[in-house]
């Protein structure tokens, strides 16, 4: 097998010193330069790199706090934390252990500061207004996605990106995990032939599928529903993938599990009289951090991070079915499931010539070793091959590391394209948004209605 993987890797070589010698981008040593390379000129400097963060919840703090500040603080340093909770962002300043000032004031913040990179972590829907403004005080803009929540605002990031020649990275760490990247180099190396079509299947399961419905994700004006908010992630591997970009979207959804679908309900766990009979009874006093980064803080804003998954205003659907044509013409079959057993997902792709399936237990591995993923080829009247590939350590399969790895220390080589800038942020989202739109109105949604971005056969 070893074999058969080495020659796919020197085809791969082959195909991408082509894609080079024609293309339009050339970077020594035969490897793309990425989108974000506007990013990487401090590096190059050998000066660091002035960070700011708007939005110091669990994920600004961890994810692109405290982890940049003890691995990158070579290259970059905070200059300033933002965040409309007093109590949270003074907080984030103690976990980060750094002695920038902190804001509850974002002009305030970039005027003083001046950052090089503003980090958007605040929750979906202003998003927008942060890459927005970042952009205009002279920021280049690394954000979490989804990059934004709707059509319009999407424009605007767009509109803005053109008017002040500043760069948008969305961090789509899923693009990182070894087992996707090497889906993506099968892919590209054409071991199945020419892809026509895809079944890509996710289950979040009671807990993690739950935690989108305490808080203000459970809104559809505040996450822009589960399809953006979460399958974000998936439209844009999918996109990522095929190489290729959504032109028309038809789907279905429905909120029949979570919400209004119980008997009881309470404003939030902790002070619940119904915690003995309440499946999804979270104690949140048991995890410190959360304890100190929101319960301490909810005297601010009265952001509840334990609020209850019955919740009557929950307006988000929990299954949810869409179908994909791609400008290429692969159809694609998609579902997000929020309340499975088990997490994880199926992957297939049918190609001419065979077809790719992977499957990924997160939670439930029985039978599957805990050291590595797996990937089945079956070849159209041939053999099937299992390719096993070791799990990358930390966050999200390895994705998060490698993705900061790749922002901060070495961003000017991109083999396998795996950064991702406005036009990967929108196209990732509009498929969520058209697929929104295609439950509200019975209707199949074009996605080249939605903005100025023209679906491409072959992505750019
Ligand atoms: N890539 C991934 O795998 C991944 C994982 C988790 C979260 N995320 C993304 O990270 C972002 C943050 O998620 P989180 O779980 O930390 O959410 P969170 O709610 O815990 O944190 C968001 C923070 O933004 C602050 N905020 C809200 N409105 C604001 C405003 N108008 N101005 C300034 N600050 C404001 C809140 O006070 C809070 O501290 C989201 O966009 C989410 O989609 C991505």
């Amino acid at each position: 097998m070893e074999h058969t993987i080495n020659q796919l890797l020197n085809y791969l070589l082959m195909k991408r010193r082509d894609f080079i010698s024609t293309g339009s981008t050339f970077v020594a040593g035969s490897l793309l330069a990425s989108p974000m390379i506007g990013l990487s000129e401090n590096l190059i400097l050998g000066k660091k790199t002035k960070l700011a963060m708007v939005g110091t919840g669990v994920r600004g703090t961890n994810m692109w706090g405290k982890s940049v500040v003890e691995e990158y603080s070579d290259h970059v340093e905070f200059v300033g934390l933002c965040d409309i909770n007093p109590g949270r962002v003074e907080y984030a300043k103690k976990y980060l252990n750094v002695s920038c000032p902190t804001y509850t004031d974002f002009t305030k913040m970039m005027t003083e500061t001046k950052p090089d990179i503003l980090i958007v972590t605040t929750k979906d829907s202003i998003h927008h207004e942060y890459i927005i403004k970042g952009m205009e005080f002279g920021a280049n803009i690394i954000t979490e996605k989804p990059m934004t929540t709707d059509e319009t605002k999407c424009q605007q990031i767009l509109d803005a990106e053109k008017k002040t020649g500043k760069k948008v990275t969305v961090t789509f760490n899923y693009r990182y995990s070894p087992h996707r990247a090497r889906i993506y180099e099968l892919l590209r190396a054409g071991v199945i032939g020419k892809i026509t079509s895809a079944d890509f299947h996710w289950y979040l399961n009671t807990s993690h599928g739950s935690d989108y419905f305490r808080r203000w994700h459970r809104l559809k004006e505040e996450g822009g529903t589960l399809l953006v908010h979460k399958s974000t992630h998936h439209f844009d591997l999918m996109n990522w993938w095929l190489e290729s970009e959504p032109s028309e979207v038809v789907a279905f959804g429905q909120l029949d599990f979570y919400g209004k679908n119980n008997s009881f309900r309470s404003t939030n766990c902790r002070p619940c009289v119904h915690k003995e009979k309440c499946k999804f009874y979270w104690d949140m006093t048991k995890n410190q951090e959360l304890m100190d980064l929101y319960a301490a803080n909810e005297k601010h804003d009265g952001y509840l991070r334990d609020g209850c998954v019955w919740k009557e205003d929950i307006n988000i659907y929990d299954k949810m079915a869409v179908m994909v044509k791609y400008a290429n013409n692969v159809q694609l079959s998609y579902s997000l499931t929020t309340y499975s057993p088990y997490e994880g997902y199926r992957i297939a792709f049918q190609g001419t010539e065979g077809r790719i399936d992977a499957w990924i237990k997160e939670s439930f591995r029985e039978g599957i070793s805990e050291k590595y993923d797996e990937i089945m080829i079956t070849k159209n009247f041939g053999d099937v091959e299992y390719i096993h590939v070791p799990h990358g350590g930390g966050g999200h399969g390895g994705g998060d590391s490698k993705l900061k790895d790749f922002i901060f220390k070495n961003q000017t080589v991109d083999p396998l394209r795996q950064s991702a800038g406005v036009r990967d942020g929108a196209m990732s989202i509009l498929t969520g948004i058209a697929a929104r739109k295609s439950i509200e109105t019975g209707k199949s949604i074009k996605v080249a209605d939605l903005t100025e971005l023209k679906p491409l056969a072959k992505k750019i």
